[in-house]
């Protein structure tokens, strides 16, 4: 089955090319188009209808622009949403959650931490699937402040060491032996967390299980593109710069109201 049609990718902003560049790295040539809803983030504090208002509206727009399937690389938008957008839309959906059933299955202390926005962690899915581990003692944590920190660039600032020890400290006093990172922005904030956190408390994020997700649909369902071509397309509604820099500069970044 062949499918020449670009893979579309949206997230609150900056955040989900941690899971574009994991879908890019394992399928360099299927094109994807990247939308970064910055002028809307974080979504980690709206409503759930807010949130399924602009997960709707970014994927009417990848609509447009001739998608073949959607990656919600969001959390919040993901445990919000997507039910929602299934039964709305007749286009395949992949979607990000925390990955708790590795860190729960393969916990040693029985006790695990779990970082992410307020929308994820009130969410019914996520309690949904935290419920499932009954033996599992699961410390939630909101990552209040970090996104908007992340967003405007800030991301070795002081004010982020600061918040950072305030969230993590808590779950290495409860004895945490894996700490599951449930928003698509925080994995650019590895290098700082393992500054704080002891050697042995492994860090897991869901980038990887994505891609590969993303791979088997499109073995199963949808189609591999037959084009060598997988140049990648980003939209932002908000300044440039800042997606530009997480990208290492490699890329062009078109600006564009939506
Ligand atoms: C946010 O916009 O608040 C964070 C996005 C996420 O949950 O991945």
């Amino acid at each position: 089955m062949d499918n020449n049609q670009p893979i579309g990718i949206f997230d609150s902003g900056i955040g989900g090319t941690s899971i574009w560049k994991e879908i890019h790295q394992l399928l360099p040539h299927e094109k994807t188009i990247y939308l970064a809803d910055s002028k809307n983030a974080p979504y980690g504090q709206k409503s759930k209808d807010e949130i399924i208002a602009l997960s709707m509206k970014n994927t009417d727009l990848l609509l447009k622009m001739n998608c073949k399937l959607i990656v919600v690389a969001c959390n919040t938008a993901t445990t919000n949403a997507i039910r929602e957008l299934r039964e709305k839309y007749d286009i395949p959906f992949i979607g990000i959650e925390p990955a708790i059933k590795p860190a729960a299955t393969n916990s040693k202390t029985q006790t695990i931490g779990i970082l992410a926005t307020q929308g994820t962690l009130i969410s019914e899915l996520f309690n949904k699937t935290a419920q499932q581990f009954q033996n599992t003692k699961i410390i939630d944590q909101v990552g209040h402040g970090l996104v908007p920190l992340i967003e405007s660039g800030k991301m070795n600032s002081p004010e982020m060491t600061q918040l950072l020890h305030s969230y993590l400290t808590p779950m290495i006093d409860a004895n945490i032996d894996y700490l599951v990172l449930g928003c698509s922005h925080y994995p650019y904030l590895i290098p700082q967390i393992k500054a704080i956190l002891p050697n042995h408390i492994q860090i897991i994020d869901s980038g990887e299980a994505v891609a590969k997700q993303t791979q088997n649909l499109l073995k199963e369902k949808v189609g591999f593109t037959t084009e060598k071509n997988g140049k990648p397309i980003f939209y932002t509604n908000a300044n440039p710069k800042v997606l530009m820099e997480i990208l290492g500069n490699k890329y062009d970044v078109v600006e564009k109201d939506f």
